[in-house]
């Protein structure tokens, strides 16, 4: 999400693009499968059952980097939504409205080998493998979805910077409760080899219960694991939460509050876990 790029000429008015599925290398479509293989071998136990049921709807009949065509018409047929190529970063106007019509954008580029574990612009496979599957789920979906509409009125309101905080730790690096177990849902780290461990059983951040508010106070880091994480009870909850709030008197009273750090924890917060801050304590002094 950005608004200072402008539309590459070759894109359509809502700055989509061809994905050029018969493009793709060879060796593209091994990093992809290269990529696919080894997290789905390490997410099972780890991530939600919901994401292993939608992770069904990403084997095609070809093998490699999903052809969009293909993908759209499964996730189709299971939720109405459906996936775009887009060429990079959108403005997020158009961003908003793509999630509001059900239509999710994605880059179509995949990393280089040395860019395996780290890359700045979303890929993909960090695009289609870490987001697409739970757009399967029926109450994730909608929430996708209500968040593209939110989107769009909260741009009325100047609290676009509030709201993306919501998008991060939720869509992106958001927990679930899995009865007295925690899983990973966000595809920032179910798309991480690294963050996918660190998330859920490292001791450094802290996992605290989902509170909108809260949230919506705190701020993220871009370059480095999360230091909280924050947990939900269920797509669902999650769902009715950002349904039946009025973001408008929320944007005003989070006017009024200070901006938490993003390792601070609350007098009145539920914590799952304080975490040492060790990882970003070393990262900060190295
Ligand atoms: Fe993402």
């Amino acid at each position: 999400m950005s608004t200072q790029y402008e539309r590459p000429p070759e894109s359509a008015a809502d700055w989509t693009v061809p994905q050029d599925w018969a493009r793709y290398t060879a060796d593209e479509h091994a990093m992809w499968d290269r990529l696919f293989a080894r997290q789905s071998a390490m997410l099972p136990g780890r991530v939600t059952p919901a994401f292993l049921e939608g992770l069904d709807v990403l084997r095609m009949t070809k093998p490699g980097i999903p052809d969009f065509d293909e993908l759209s018409e499964r996730l189709m047929k299971k939720t109405g939504w459906q996936v775009v190529a887009v060429p990079g970063l959108v403005p997020d106007d158009v961003f908003f409205d793509h999630l509001a019509n059900r239509r999710f954008v994605a880059g179509r580029f995949i990393r280089t080998p040395d860019q395996i574990d780290y890359l700045q612009e979303p890929d993909v496979f960090h695009d289609v493998f870490g987001h697409v599957p739970l757009l399967a789920h029926p109450a994730f979906a909608d929430y996708m979805q209500a968040y593209g509409q939110g989107g769009l009125r909260s741009l009325g309101f100047g609290a676009l910077h509030k709201l993306a905080r919501l998008y991060w730790y939720t869509v992106e690096f958001g927990l679930i409760r899995d009865g007295d177990d925690l899983k990973l849902y966000g595809a920032g780290i179910v798309s991480s080899y690294g963050e996918s461990r660190f998330a859920l059983e490292d001791a450094s951040p802290n996992r605290i219960a989902f509170d909108l508010i809260r949230l919506m106070r705190t701020d993220y880091r871009i370059d480095d694991y999360q230091q909280s994480y924050f947990v939900i009870d269920s797509f669902e909850d999650l769902l009715r939460q950002t349904m039946e709030t009025d973001f408008a008197p929320l944007y005003a009273a989070l006017e009024t509050m200070d901006d938490l750090a993003p390792d601070a924890i609350l007098a009145e917060d539920r914590v799952l876990t304080r975490g040492t801050q060790a990882h970003a304590k070393v990262a900060l002094s190295s």
